[in-house]
């Protein structure tokens, strides 16, 4: 069962979940562990980062334990492309952090083999211990990561077609539809539901029906993120224009 946890703005959706994240490395680091944490880009986390670099600043937390994965990454897109997912991490989180950049894992869009890299990736989180919580938005087609409909529930990391919704969605920070690749690498939905925690964040109107449809329809590939249900730890971090189809 999804749980949910109406917040009355983004701003404090970001504390609380910067405030459980932070925790969690504590209560880790204390017993020499390290946190692995999976991370989502998109407009959805930006007030989230933005304050786990304040925790950093302003009250001492270290990411030096922390290992992170992110969901997604385009096809053909490198490090230094302004709207590949790793230029976002780079720019948003990572580089005000003293996360080492060894432990950093973000899909290769410029990978020879795409397969290859897919496989690597999932042995590299195994090797981690397992992602102990995800972070995830939510696409208006019910992608979670860029798992685009229809996605199964043994789906693993691999190269996906972006819908054309995601693409029209997201060619607002690209300015232009045709720059838009067709093409990403993404964690599989098997990937996603293996994290022991899982927190999705949904903002404003325009995801209140996909949110409506994930809580409420018997999970099926027609909508990738209806597969959240049969997680044991997931919540829903929602706003009241959010949840208005609830
Ligand atoms: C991003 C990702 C996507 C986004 C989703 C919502 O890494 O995997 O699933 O979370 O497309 O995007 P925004 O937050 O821009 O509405």
């Amino acid at each position: 069962m999804i749980a949910t946890r109406l917040h009355p703005d983004k701003q404090t959706a970001a504390q609380a979940i910067a405030r459980e994240i932070a925790d969690l490395i504590e209560i880790r680091s204390k017993s020499g562990k390290s946190t692995v944490l999976g991370l989502a880009t998109g407009s959805t986390p930006l007030e989230l980062y933005a304050e786990l670099i304040r925790l950093h600043r302003e009250a001492g937390v270290s990411f030096r334990s922390v290992i992170t994965f992110n969901l997604d990454e385009y096809e053909g897109l490198g490090p230094t492309h302004p709207q590949s997912y790793r230029f976002f991490m780079e720019e948003n989180l990572f580089r005000h952090l003293d996360i080492p950049a060894a432990n950093i894992h973000i899909p290769d869009g410029l990978a020879n083999d795409p397969a290859k890299n897919c496989a690597d990736y999932e042995a590299a989180i195994r090797d981690a211990g397992g992602i102990d919580l995800q972070i995830l938005g939510i696409g208006r087609t019910g992608h979670i990561g860029f798992n685009e409909p229809p996605s199964a529930a043994d789906s693993r990391t691999r190269r996906v077609h972006l819908d054309e919704v995601t693409r029209r969605d997201n060619s607002v920070f690209f300015g232009d539809l045709d720059q838009v690749p067709h093409g990403a690498l993404t964690m599989g939905v098997a990937t996603i539901l293996e994290a022991r925690r899982i927190e999705l964040i949904a903002f404003g109107e325009a995801k209140a029906e996909i949110v409506r449809r994930a809580m409420k329809e018997a999970p099926s590939p027609s909508c990738p993120a209806t597969w959240l249900q049969q997680h044991p730890g997931c919540t829903f971090h929602l706003d009241t224009a959010a949840a208005k189809a609830l």
